[in-house]
């Protein structure tokens, strides 16, 4: 479909979209090709021709906040959800398409034979370590259903950096993060001494010039997480050439 000039096309990013017809009858948006893009947009666009508001979705980023692991229950994602939650949180940017990151998921009895695992090694390097540190360590991706271990996975090029891919890697961890929360779960990204330990971190399943870079823990919630202070953007903000 050809675009009409002097009509501005209204994109929003953020709606999944069928890549083929049928549309359905009563489609809440209108469906425009631009060029080989797929866009759309809301049928009474705002007249200043601004993107439309998406109330929801702005509504969840300006209240989202992490749920401890200690929060996180059973029951965890099923089969299909987990399949979304994965195609959702791999959904990211990524400067030269090089998909610089690996995913491995720890859930169900793993979740105890890698927290038994985690348990030995710090048995070994610390010996005096007591009944409940090792207690801690066994732990470690207990009680939470679902654990997602992030690798940055990096494909040296130049066009991408690896500061680049390192940045793609957090958004899985973000994205990931995200998508929990829209599939009805909660969710925190940690990376504690196991992301940075060369040993647990290869036990975990990290290969050569992998690395860990967050664990996105997922689960059901057992608490409303209170708030916590919000960056004062005074601090943080500044217009150039001030
Ligand atoms: C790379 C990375 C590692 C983190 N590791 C931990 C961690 O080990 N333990 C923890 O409680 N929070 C950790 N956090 C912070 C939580 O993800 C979370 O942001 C914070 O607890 C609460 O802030 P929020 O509600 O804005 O998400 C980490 C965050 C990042 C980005």
């Amino acid at each position: 479909m050809a675009t009409t000039p002097n009509k501005p096309i209204q994109c929003l990013i953020f709606t999944p979209i069928p890549a083929t017809k049928p549309r359905p009858p009563d489609a809440a948006f209108v469906y425009a090709w631009i060029g080989e893009k797929l866009c759309h947009k809301q049928p009474n666009p705002r007249k200043d021709h601004t993107m439309a508001i998406n109330a929801p979705v702005r509504d969840y980023l300006k209240s989202r906040r992490s749920v401890g692991i200690g929060f996180l229950k059973d029951p965890g994602p099923t089969p299909d959800e987990l399949a979304e939650i994965l195609t959702i949180g791999t959904r990211v940017p990524d400067h030269g398409k090089f998909e610089p990151w690996r995913l491995i998921l720890i859930e169900g009895d793993a979740r105890v034979r890698a927290g038994e695992k985690l348990a030995e090694i710090q048995q070994r390097r610390r010996p005096d370590i007591d009944e409940a540190g090792l207690d801690m360590e066994r732990r470690q991706f207990l009680p939470a259903p679902l654990t997602i271990g992030v690798l940055l996975s990096p494909k040296p090029n130049p066009k991408a950096p690896e500061m680049e891919q390192l940045l793609s890697a957090g958004n899985v961890c973000f994205n990931l993060s995200h998508a929990a929360f829209a599939m009805g779960f909660a969710a925190i990204w940690t990376n504690r001494w196991y992301g940075f330990d060369p040993e647990a971190q290869a036990m975990l399943g990290a290969r050569g010039g992998e690395r860990f870079v967050g664990f996105v823990h997922i689960g059901t919630p057992t608490a409303v997480i209170e708030d916590r202070d919000r960056p004062n953007l005074d601090r943080i903000v500044s217009r150039w050439g001030e």
